[in-house]
């Protein structure tokens, strides 16, 4: 878990109380004085006593792990104390999550990142943090249309950072296009999706295919199943899928890495060879499928880029903590990564 403000408090409290040598205490002003100029330039000093808090989804996604991770660094190294930082789980559930805001809200943090649980329930959440008259920056699950607008109508401060899914499920479906697959004439694939409320997982499944009709492809889905962005489940829906339909499977899209490493699991026990007799596609870019990709044994992935979408959640924090406010929208490109440039992208990730 990464809320571990309040040990972080205690421990530092015990240090002071216990320190009564005048030493130690110009020592502990230097580090203080160094600490601070290493993290935070002028403007950003008075970053140091503004609370900021975090809703995260589920702490057990492995991309948004990758991503609150880098989000606190990034807020540390922006010059927020470490303390100030509370970071919680929605444990895959609305009603605990905005259980989660409503306590922020009493506890008056300065500015609230969330990963809604629900993107439809964001008109709601958004309706609570704008009368407690604190900013907002919704991360990852993309509020639809209708909410967006009402940010901006009301010029309110909440703005939204993420990366556009038609572009992620284009690259996957190039990437499968690109090859000659040369059996039956049309291209019969088994789809896993993420979390079906999910524009992420709708977007994705959506244009993966529409990229292989727009290169003149024709294609047959045998099975569309909901894998909710987690792999033990694809594993079992692609077992069952290969059991079922057998070598006329010829790829296997999946939203995400995590299922996709999944999908991998039981491809590999049906005996089937991914680059050979079957194509295997996913979303992310976590480090392990970047080396199955750089063995053959995942045909492409997807990066997204959690480095930038966590650094411009941050910034959109501290723009309106400092009052620049933001765009009601910020956007983030995707990379598509095949053989040829997975190296570069693990280097990156790792
Ligand atoms: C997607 C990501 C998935 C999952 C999901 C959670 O962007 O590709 O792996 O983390 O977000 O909303």
């Amino acid at each position: 878990s990464t809320n571990n403000a309040g040990t972080t408090t205690d421990a530092a409290a015990s240090d002071a109380s216990s320190d009564t040598s005048n030493d130690a205490a110009a020592t502990e002003a230097a580090d203080a004085g160094d600490a601070a100029a290493d993290a935070a330039t002028d403007a950003d000093a008075s970053l140091a006593d503004k609370k900021v808090g975090v809703c995260i989804y589920q702490f057990s996604d492995n991309f948004m792990t990758l991503f609150r991770t880098e989000l606190e660094n990034y807020l540390v190294e922006k010059g927020f104390s470490k303390d100030n930082i509370t970071i919680v789980d929605g444990a895959n559930d609305q009603a605990t999550q905005t259980g989660q805001i409503d306590n922020f809200i009493t506890e008056g943090v300065d500015v609230l990142i969330i990963n809604p649980v629900n993107s439809s329930s964001a008109a709601t959440i958004t309706d609570k943090v704008v009368a407690a008259g604190i900013p907002l920056v919704y991360i990852n699950r993309e509020p639809d249309e209708e909410e967006q607008k009402r940010w901006s109508d009301n010029n309110w401060d909440v703005t939204y950072v993420g990366c556009d899914a038609r572009q992620s499920g284009t690259f996957q479906g190039e990437m499968i296009s690109a090859i000659d697959l040369n059996k039956n004439g049309k291209v019969d694939y088994i789809m896993v999706e993420g979390d079906p409320e999910n524009v992420d997982a709708q977007y994705r499944t959506e244009f993966s295919v529409k990229a292989l009709e727009d290169a003149g492809l024709e294609v047959n889905c045998l099975s569309d199943q909901v894998g909710n962005w987690q792999q033990d489940q694809a594993q079992q829906i692609v077992a069952n899928a290969l059991g079922q339909y057998g070598n006329d499977v010829e790829v296997v899209f999946c939203n995400n890495d995590a299922m996709a490493l999944g999908a991998l699991q039981a491809i590999q026990s049906a005996g089937r060879t991914v680059g050979t007799d079957i194509y295997l596609v996913g979303v992310d870019a976590l480090s392990e499928a970047l080396e199955d990709v750089l063995a053959g044994t995942m045909t492409g992935t997807v990066f997204n880029d959690h480095f930038s979408q966590s650094h411009s959640a941050a910034d959109a924090a501290i723009n309106y903590i400092t009052g620049a406010g933001n765009d009601h929208y910020i956007g983030c490109d995707y990379v598509k990564v095949t053989k040829d440039n997975a190296q570069d992208v693990l280097d990156m990730v790792k």
